[in-house]
């Protein structure tokens, strides 16, 4: 008498063998370090670029821009080194994005100067004529909601307290509010007076931009 024709062992010993399947090939790896890969140089995004970050999602800037570089030659010699998988460890959600309207921003960080991104976001059409890319001038009218900030950071488990994002937040409207700031020119131009001493959600969001792919050229730089 084979195991065949006893339906219930048979089961059972079916149900050992799938478990036993599922837990070497899912649970096993998804704890295994090695399928996450961490890198020393890849740093989480502070209070204030996560929040640029919130901006980014909230206006779909991730409907037309795409923030992966694959490794083809003409990519690669368009937007710099290709992108590698620890870069998004800190990425919840991804923001691959699938639609090139615009060029893609995995490696904008350090590309241009500050003042830069305010003229452009400001009005896209004042540098490149043709652009169909939307002016946000008006997010240099908002003030930064920093209220979930901690909350946010937190629940992503960047592992700061709650000081340090009081203080990241503090060090980053020094930064834009100095008197010595390089692009403070044009800030001025598309941040009301009565917010010139403050963070809007525009210098957030360039904040963020700025971080996009910075942490990898370190990480080159140093190969
Ligand atoms: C309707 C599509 C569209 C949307 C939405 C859009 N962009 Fe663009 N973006 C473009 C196009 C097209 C270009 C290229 C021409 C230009 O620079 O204006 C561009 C260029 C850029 C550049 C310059 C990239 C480079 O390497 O030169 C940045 C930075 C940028 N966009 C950021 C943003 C951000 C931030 C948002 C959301 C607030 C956004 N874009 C929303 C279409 C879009």
């Amino acid at each position: 008498m084979g195991i065949t024709s006893k339906p219930v062992v048979f089961a059972v010993l079916a149900a050992v063998v799938i478990l036993i399947g599922t837990t070497v090939t899912v649970f096993i790896p998804l704890f295994m370090p090695s399928t996450q890969p961490v890198s020393a140089y890849i740093k989480p995004y502070t209070a204030v670029e996560q929040e640029g970050r919130d901006i980014y999602m909230r206006e779909g800037c991730n409907n037309c821009h795409t923030q992966t570089v694959r490794p083809l030659r003409t990519e690669v010699l368009r937007y710099g080194e290709y992108s590698k998988p620890e870069e998004f460890a800190y990425d919840r959600p991804f923001l691959w994005g699938s639609r090139r309207t615009g060029p893609d921003l995995n490696r904008v960080g350090g590309k241009y100067p500050d003042s830069w991104h305010y003229k452009h976001l400001d009005s896209p059409q004042s540098m490149f004529e043709k652009s169909n890319m939307p002016p946000y001038g008006w997010l240099a009218k908002n003030r930064l909601d920093t209220q979930y900030s901690f909350k946010k950071t937190s629940t992503l488990g960047y592992g700061y307290s709650e000081n340090d994002v009081q203080q990241q937040i503090a060090q980053y409207r020094g930064t834009v509010t100095d008197e010595r700031y390089p692009s403070k020119e044009s800030r001025n131009n598309v941040t009301p007076t009565e917010l010139r001493k403050e963070i809007t959600e525009m210098d957030a969001l360039i904040a963020y931009l700025q971080k996009l792919g910075r942490d990898v050229k370190k990480m080159e730089a140093t190969k």
